[in-house]
């Protein structure tokens, strides 16, 4: 059996989740869904970042011990994302002993290898990304000199002894294997942008602090503590045994990362130089998102523009927000959300399309046979349609771009809803030519119940029901589950509520 390992960057506990984390989030579940309809063994991990400087220093401002602190914020993010629908498998938190475990045995790996050494560390930090900068990095803003690129506000100089990952010997290594794995980076421009970084020359990091006592000390060094991103990195590993339970490890690793563009630094130059020092495979794949931007900047806690997803879907319904989330923006790309952006597509693609659809099949199956589904014909125009929905929804999926394969999935639905719009069922007498447009119909909207569950299950699985399907739709598997004819004349179908009642601003 084929299986899969789908990771989340694991979020920093300084703040409560917001739309920014929901969206890599959902992104993740949503291809980890897809990758189990095509019974794929599927594990989906998240989780949450607890140690460093920037924790610490929230900590300290609420008047908490570090520890009391994530354990307050940390079940924030778990219960957004079970309100989320999050099909995720694990909660890895980096203060849990499997998590310190595995960082022990990456570390002492690479120590063992010759890959750490000591030196002095003299420069340049930003708290808010926990990354070190080279002056011709940062930027002057409003006068100020030494300001970090992305956080706009100004970085800490320090000096002390430090260990150093010698990230310098690995430029080749790495580059030799991107150009083996041509399509791991995706999408292909974010993934660019990490050779690019490659290719610039790399410099040795520090991967260790004496003057920060909230961290994983170093197993042979314990004056020192791990440095936050080489911490947080192996959660990866650690969710998956590494360090403690060696056959789950060597039966899910490599993994599929998903992650914002903004730590690609980290993700696709300083971690598949980790593992292949620590001799570990590299990572199978990255999904390198966009930012979600509010009137043009990130949003973020320290940009006050934060929008939290829980009150959207007060608005909009869970699968309404979700759908929003997977099919407004392009994978990779930057994406501008607005108020009026997610209600328009919610009317346009929701309410009008997939939702006029169900209600239509279900009042004309009603009225002129009898409120029992039909059968579709063999030879139907929609069983072409229903094939290039699939073909080109997997495709998409399988490139980690869901607003592609949900664009797929909708060509059926609106090539339906087209297709009795042509036959007009509802003015003609029942019999025959109804039943087959109504099978054709109740067909269609079987396939597109399964090629859209990943993203709105729980819409899917009503969808399926009111048709008259037993069972989980969810329980379906691709790619003999979307085959034309699969629909059975017999079963009762019912109107039910609107599924997506329209919303006006
Ligand atoms: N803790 C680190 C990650 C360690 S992974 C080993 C971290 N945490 S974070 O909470 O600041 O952000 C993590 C990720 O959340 C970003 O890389 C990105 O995927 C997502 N996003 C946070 N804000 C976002 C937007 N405004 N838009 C889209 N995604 C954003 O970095």
């Amino acid at each position: 059996m084929t299986r899969t390992y789908v990771t989340t960057p694991i979020y920093y506990v300084n703040a409560e989740p917001h739309l920014g984390h929901a969206y890599t989030t959902i992104v993740g579940d949503a291809i980890t869904r897809w990758s189990r309809l095509l019974g794929n063994d599927t594990k989906y991990v998240t989780g949450t970042d607890e140690h460093g400087l920037k924790i610490q220093q929230a900590a300290d401002a609420a008047g908490l011990t570090p520890q009391q602190f994530t354990d307050e914020i940390a079940p924030k993010f778990a219960a957004a994302w079970e309100r989320l629908n999050i099909a995720n498998d694990d909660f890895i938190r980096t203060t849990e002993p499997r998590h310190k475990a595995a960082v022990a045995e990456l570390l002492q790996r690479c120590y063992d290898a010759g890959d750490i050494e000591l030196d002095t560390f003299a420069g340049k930090y930003c708290v808010a990304c926990e990354e070190y900068y080279s002056d011709d990095e940062l930027v002057i803003l409003d006068g100020v000199e030494d300001c970090c690129p992305v956080h706009a506000r100004p970085v800490q100089y320090f000096e002390e002894e430090n260990y150093f990952f010698r990230l310098s010997r690995f430029q080749d290594r790495l580059l030799d294997w991107y150009a083996k794995h041509p399509t791991a980076l995706r999408p292909e421009h974010r993934g660019n942008e990490a050779l690019g970084l490659i290719r610039g020359g790399l410099r040795d990091f520090s991967v260790s602090r004496t003057s920060l006592e909230w961290g994983i000390p170093l197993p042979w060094d314990p004056k020192h503590v791990t440095y936050v991103w080489f911490d947080a990195l192996t959660n990866y590993l650690a969710a998956v045994g590494f360090g403690s339970d060696d056959q789950d490890y060597r039966d899910w690793w490599p993994a599929t990362h998903l992650i914002g563009k903004d730590i690609v630094r980290q993700h696709c130059v300083y971690w598949p130089a980790m593992l292949m020092s620590a001799g570990v495979e590299p990572p199978k794949r990255w999904a390198i998102g966009g930012w979600l931007l509010v009137g043009g900047e990130k949003m973020s806690k320290t940009s006050g523009n934060v929008v939290n997803p829980l009150d959207l879907i007060d608005d909009i319904g869970l699968d309404g927000f979700r759908y929003y989330v997977l099919a407004e923006t392009p994978y990779g790309s930057d994406g501008d959300f607005t108020y009026e952006g997610l209600v328009g597509r919610y009317n346009s693609d929701l309410a009008n399309n997939l939702g006029n659809l169900a209600a239509r099949v279900a009042t004309v199956v009603a009225k002129k046979c009898g409120g029992v589904g039909t059968a579709p014909s063999p030879d139907s125009p929609l069983a072409a349609a229903a094939t290039t929905a699939y073909t080109d929804a997997a495709a998409s999926w399988d490139d980690l771009q869901p607003s592609r394969a949900l664009d797929a999935t909708w060509g059926l639905i609106r090539a339906t809803n087209a297709h009795l719009e042509q036959n007009e069922p509802w003015k003609a007498e029942p019999g025959p030519a109804v039943d087959a447009v109504m099978g054709d119909a109740l067909e269609a909207l079987r396939i597109v119940a399964i090629l859209c569950s990943p993203a709105i299950p729980d819409t899917a699985q009503a969808v399926w029901e009111r048709i008259g399907m037993s069972g989980q739709v969810a329980d379906q598997r691709l790619p003999d589950a979307a085959t034309w004819g699969g629909y059975e004349a017999g079963p009762t179908v019912t109107k039910g509520d609107p599924l997506f009642p329209r919303i006006t601003l």
